[in-house]
Formats: C-alpha cells, sequence, structure tokens
C-alpha cells in the first residue's frame, strides 16, 4: 500500500520478549508523532492494559475494547477513546483478550480478523500505533498482518538477540504468506545505560547484526520514563525535558524522515 495522505500508515510495536519497552514505545512515540502535528490512534491489544493505563484510560472508559475490535463486534469509531494528549487517541485493551488465543484458534480467516477490523478505518489518522502481547501468538500474526510496517524495540542486555531471528523469520513468513507490503521499519534500542559497557557492547553488537534498519536515536534508561504511567501520562507529557522524552521526540522525527524515504522509494518503483 503506498503511504499517502490519505490511508493511515499502521505500525507494529513487536518482540515477544516482555519488559523490553513495546508498551512504554507505543506510548511515547505516539504521543511524540501527535506532538508533532500528526494525528495517532494507538490500540493496545495486550491483556495487561498497560498502555491504556498508562495514558490514563479509566475502567469505565474500556467498556469497547480492542477484543470486541478484533472479533468484529465493534467498528473502530466505538472503540475510540480520546486521551489527554491533543491529536491522540487509543482503542483500551481489556482482560478478554487473554482469552483471544482460544477463540482465534477455530476463527473462520483467524489471521485477518484485524486486517479486516482496520480494513475501513476512517482517515482520521495519519499513523496507528499498535502495541503487541509478549509472544509470537495468533493475535500477534493478527497485528502483523494488518500492519505496514514493525517496529521492535530491544533492551540493551545481554540476551537481547535472543529470539530475534524468530521474529524476523515470522515477520519474513507473514511477508510471504499474507501481508506482502509488511516490512521491518526498524529497531530501537531501549534503556540503555551510559554508565554500563554491556549497554555498548549489545548496542554494537545489534548494529552489527541489522545495519542501517537500527535507527540512530537510542532510548536512555531514565527514572522520569518509568515513574510518567503510574501517573496516567506519557514521558512526554510528565516531564518533557528529561533524556528520555527527548530521546522519544527525537526518535518520532527519525521514524517520519524514513516514512519519507519508504514514500520516495515507492514512487520511484512505481
Ligand atoms: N527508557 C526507560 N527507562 C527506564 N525504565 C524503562 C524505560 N523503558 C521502559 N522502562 C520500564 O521497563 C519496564 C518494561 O517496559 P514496557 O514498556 O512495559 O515493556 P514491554 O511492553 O515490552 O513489556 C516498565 O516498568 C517500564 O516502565
Ligand atoms: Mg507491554
Amino acid at each position: 500500500m503506498p503511504v499517502s495522505d490519505q490511508s493511515p500508515r499502521i505500525f507494529a510495536i513487536a518482540n515477544q520478549k516482555g519488559g523490553v519497552g513495546k508498551t512504554t514505545t507505543s506510548i511515547n512515540l505516539a504521543t511524540s508523532l501527535a506532538a508533532v502535528g500528526k494525528r495517532v490512534l494507538l490500540i493496545d491489544m495486550d491483556a495487561q492494559g498497560n498502555a491504556s493505563t498508562g495514558l490514563g484510560v479509566k475502567r469505565s472508559e474500556r467498556e469497547n475494547s480492542s477484543y470486541n475490535l478484533l472479533f468484529g463486534e465493534k467498528m473502530v469509531e466505538e472503540c475510540v477513546v480520546g486521551t489527554k494528549v491533543p491529536r491522540l487517541s487509543i482503542i483500551p485493551s481489556s482482560m478478554h483478550l487473554s482469552g483471544a488465543e482460544v477463540e482465534l484458534v477455530t476463527a473462520p480467516n483467524r489471521e485477518f480478523l484485524m486486517q479486516q477490523a482496520l480494513q475501513h478505518i476512517e482517515n482520521k489518522y495519519d499513523y496507528v500505533v499498535i502495541d503487541c502481547p509478549p509472544a509470537l501468538n495468533l493475535t500477534t500474526l493478527n497485528i502483523l498482518v494488518a500492519s505496514d510496517a514493525v517496529i521492535v524495540p530491544l533492551q540493551c542486555e545481554f540476551y537481547a538477540l535472543e529470539g530475534l531471528a524468530h521474529l524476523t523469520k515470522t515477520i519474513d513468513r507473514v511477508r510471504s504468506s499474507f501481508n506482502p507490503r509488511l516490512e521491518l521499519h526498524g529497531v530501537v534500542l531501549t534503556m540503555f545505560d551510559v554508565r554500563n559497557r554491556l549497554s555498548s557492547m549489545v548496542a554494537n553488537d545489534v548494529r552489527g547484526y541489522f545495519g542501517d534498519k537500527v535507527y540512530q536515536t537510542v532510548i536512555p534508561r531514565n527514572e522520569r520514563v518509568s515513574e510518567a504511567p503510574s501517573y496516567g501520562l506519557p514521558a512526554i507529557v510528565y516531564d518533557m525535558r528529561c533524556a528520555g522524552s527527548q530521546a522519544y521526540i527525537q526518535l518520532a522525527k527519525e521514524v517520519i524522515k524514513r516514512e519519507k524515504s519508504i514514500l520516495q522509494n515507492e514512487r520511484a518503483v512505481a
């Protein structure tokens, strides 16, 4: 699908490992994209609902959730909840999502439910950012089939690269079997600790393995970033000046820049 002003670009924030910064990246990248003027919809697809909580969505506002969206029970517009951030909306998740795997196994067209749900998404959004669960399961497969590109957060720790071959193979398989437009948008290094030599070693290894696909922007480990969700606020709103917020704003700019070069390449091919 060409990048256009009309159809929103859909990003999956994925890594089957838990605790690597998917939700933090989803919230703060979505907020930063909104801050630079883009219209953004965040979809919380993790049953834990951390993205919903982190954006201050109350339980009472979660009646229509991403679970209802996935199973075609509700339309996008019926599930959308506003946030305190101008231009940023969210579709919250619910605990029902934890049962989705079992239900998906026997669902007709089980890989395409999310794609169908987002098919008629209004041109109200420039970007849709989807926070994935920590698994390469049918829910994540549905998200990848519905997405244009995958952004992979990688925590700068010893086992960072473990399991990544499985993730990239899954992306390749989705591209060849279900969704030819899916691409790896980039890898973002998270929780980088300048005082820890291991962080730099891991960052070098990851750049050696993924080359240009690794964003120049590195997200530092930053206490303010981890505090923000307990106030129901993105770090960018909680403390815009902290190093973590500044890094996410930088990441958003880099993502938009990469989007422009993708658009140029598509035009060159057309
Ligand atoms: N840049 C950061 N600095 C400090 N803590 C972070 C940072 N990014 C994430 N965290 C913390 O690490 C934990 C895991 O992050 P999270 O985004 O929830 O990962 P995932 O969604 O992949 O499970 C959370 O407690 C979060 O607050
Ligand atoms: Mg998460």
